[in-house]
């Protein structure tokens, strides 16, 4: 059961303020590498998979656009701009905004693509967005379709033993339609291939997108005798993650509702789960930060939540006093009790659970005596 709000206020304010001292509720939550190790190696990468899958995450994570000629390409944006040298090898293939999209590249372009770590252009300076992570351009990587990710992860779970997930996001699907694409009709066909058609294999398939994901649960899926779980990620507004036209302009889909009273029952019509932005579980009030109505309003729907995004090197911005990893998650874990999270650093969130977790009641309980 949660804690009373006031006490969980006092809780926080200890988290935030004084020494840490976790209280790991019973249950551990889902480990989600977040697009790989992408702490310490480019994101996306089948490197950063393999890493991430020595760090024995629960799942990992994979977001997906579309190619040219209707590959699903393991990468985050809709663009190659941040993470490619595609600038250099295609200089000209960008559209009027200046961007080059994925879809514009058919996959034999795609593997020409050097990667590397996330990066801003400033003139013709590269600033690599977290500096202190892999250097840039160093070494050799390459985009990866969705196929070879699934092989390298099945790969692994058959010559290491475990039984480790994936967790696909379909990225934009309003982007995909408008040029004239079905982005979730390809994912699922290609999860159905190798073997992920129910809730019994280890899979979760998210989206920012609503609307796309009531299409997948009411129409894709019975259509093509699937059942998986699905999670609806959940924005800010002004981040843009899903667009519509109104009187001819695109506009940011408003996600206002889904904070609102009763969103959460109308995505639990269809979603099994949530994955907000950590922030949105914490509001703030005189004394420091307690818990937002969001995290009750998941219990009430029984609806987990998968929240992101954990980063050992970068605190997530909001969360006035927090000032390490232990205590972020001491406060998501201990005390919100979340029952996933995404992270860049899944070794770093292994470890904060095995420090803190609680021995099995028969590791407690003396033996009787003969
Ligand atoms: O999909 C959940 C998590 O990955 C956060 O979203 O923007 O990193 O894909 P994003
Ligand atoms: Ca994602």
């Amino acid at each position: 059961m949660l804690p009373n709000p006031l006490f969980l206020s006092l809780c926080l304010a200890l988290v935030l303020t004084g020494p840490v001292t976790a209280t790991a509720g019973p249950v551990e939550p889902l480990v989600i590498a977040h697009r790989g190790a992408s702490g310490y190696l480019p994101e996306h990468t089948l490197e950063a998979k393999a890493l991430a899958y020595g760090m024995r995450p629960d799942f990992i994570e994979q977001d997906l656009v579309l190619s040219k000629d209707g590959h699903l390409i393991v990468m985050h944006d809709i663009y190659l701009d941040e993470v490619t040298d595609v600038a250099e090898r295609f200089p000209g293939r960008a559209r009027q905004d200046g961007h080059f999209y994925t879809i514009d590249f058919n996959l034999p372009e795609l593997k020409q693509l050097r990667v590397t770590e996330a990066f801003r252009r400033r003139g013709d300076q590269f600033e690599q967005k977290y500096p202190d992570r892999f250097p840039l351009w160093k070494s050799s990587f390459q985009l990866s379709t969705f196929e070879e990710e699934i092989e390298l992860i099945q790969g692994l779970n058959q010559s290491l033993g475990y039984d480790i997930g994936i967790y696909p996001e379909i990225k934009k699907p309003w982007f995909h339609h408008r040029e004239g694409r079905d982005i979730a009709l390809r994912t699922l066909q290609v999860l159905k291939q190798y073997g992920y058609h129910s809730r019994k294999q280890k899979v979760f398939l998210q989206s920012f997108d609503p609307e796309e994901l009531q299409r997948i649960d009411r129409e894709l899926m019975p259509k093509m005798d699937m059942d998986l779980p699905l999670v609806q990620l959940m924005a800010e507004t002004s981040w843009g993650e899903k667009q519509v036209e109104r009187n001819g302009f695109l506009v940011n889909y408003s996600y206002d509702w889904m904070q609102e009273a009763g969103g959460l029952q109308r995505i639990s019509r269809y979603a099994d789960a949530i994955g907000p932005w950590a922030v949105m579980l914490l509001q703030k009030n005189n004394d420091g930060v307690q818990a937002s109505p969001l995290r009750q309003r998941a219990k009430e729907q029984g609806l987990p939540i998968h929240a992101f995004t954990f980063r050992a090197d970068t605190l997530p911005q909001g969360i006035e006093g927090l000032k390490s990893f232990e205590a972020l998650l001491t406060l998501f874990v201990g005390e919100l009790a979340i029952e996933g999270l995404f992270t860049d650093h899944p070794d770093k969130v292994r470890a904060f659970l095995r420090r803190h977790r609680q021995p099995a009641a028969s590791e407690t309980t003396p033996a009787p005596s003969s």
